[in-house]
């Protein structure tokens, strides 16, 4: 990471889970930080906590629900001026129904802020910031987003194509020889929110779920792993909670001569 103190990391769904400890890792590194979530208590605790131990860092909290098309647009303007150097799309949640009986409001708001928000922001930042050198957009998907999980389906459907739209990216960074990094994370089970707002409970507990699971900070030091790396996907293998580093995995027709013509 750039040691600059000028620079700025944002990470949206800060205020708990993978997108919290991330927050922390982050500080721990000396980034100043833009905090994006709707629970602006936890976020201001989490700013809190940071500040105790990196008193010099400028921590940034911006409380927005990015569901909705008009607040992405509205965080995305409010912070464009800063000095930018990561962004990590880690905003997002599951669903367990069969399709035939999901929630299809629930849905909605899902495709909005898995898909729809991580889109629009990737292709802010990247129309803006793809030519500074050292500069990375993270994106979160989830081993469920390179294997259809039962029960699961319109989450990894979303998930799929946050790996796809994200491998895509990087494919046309690199060619296009442009400085900026697209990298997609891709967790397995892990100790989150997560499991309580996928299965509408209020108590969830992972010990009775899984037979394995990660905590936050061992995927936010997956997530680290990937971002020092030169590889693209870092990916949960969901048998045996190995983590690996590696090359895009969708096949991409880079060099067809089937493509439009320019
Ligand atoms: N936990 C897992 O097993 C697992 C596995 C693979 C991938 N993932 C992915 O990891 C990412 C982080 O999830 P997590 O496991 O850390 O779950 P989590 O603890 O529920 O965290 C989700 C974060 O997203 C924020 N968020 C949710 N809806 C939002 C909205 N409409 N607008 C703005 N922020 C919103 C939440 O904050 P507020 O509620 O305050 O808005 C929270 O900070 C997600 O993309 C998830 O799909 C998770």
């Amino acid at each position: 990471m750039n040691s600059n103190k000028q620079n700025y990391t944002v990470i949206t769904g800060a205020s708990s889970g993978i997108g919290y400890a991330t927050a922390k890792a982050f500080a721990q590194r000396g980034s100043n930080l833009v905090l994006v979530a709707r629970r602006q208590e936890e976020l201001q605790a989490l700013k809190q906590q940071i500040l105790g131990q990196h008193s010099s860092l400028d921590i940034i909290i911006k409380a927005t629900d990015l569901s909705l098309p008009e607040n992405v647009y509205e965080l995305y303007a409010d912070v464009r001026n800063l000095p930018l150097q990561t962004w990590i799309n880690n905003a997002g949640f599951g669903n367990y129904a069969s399709v035939s009986q999901q929630n299809i409001a629930k849905i909605g708001r899902l495709l909005q802020l898995n898909v729809e928000a991580l889109t629009i922001l990737s292709s802010l930042f990247v129309r803006d910031f793809q030519n500074i050198a050292q500069t990375q957009l993270i994106n979160v998907s989830s081993c469920g987003g390179y294997t259809i999980v039962p029960n699961a389906v319109t989450y990894c459907a979303s998930k799929f194509y946050v790996s796809a739209f994200t491998e895509g990216l990087a494919w046309e960074l690199q060619q296009s020889g442009a400085p900026m990094r697209a990298k997609v994370l891709a967790p397995a089970a892990t100790q989150t929110e997560f499991g309580k707002i996928a299965n509408d409970v209020s108590e969830y507990d992972y010990r009775k779920s899984f037979t394995n699971y990660h905590t936050s900070a061992q995927v936010a030091n997956f997530l680290l792993q990937l971002y020092d790396s030169d590889q693209v996907v870092g990916l949960v293998n969901r048998e045996d909670f190995s983590f690996h580093l590696g090359k895009p995995l969708f096949p991409y027709a880079g060099q067809s001569k089937h493509n439009q013509k320019n």
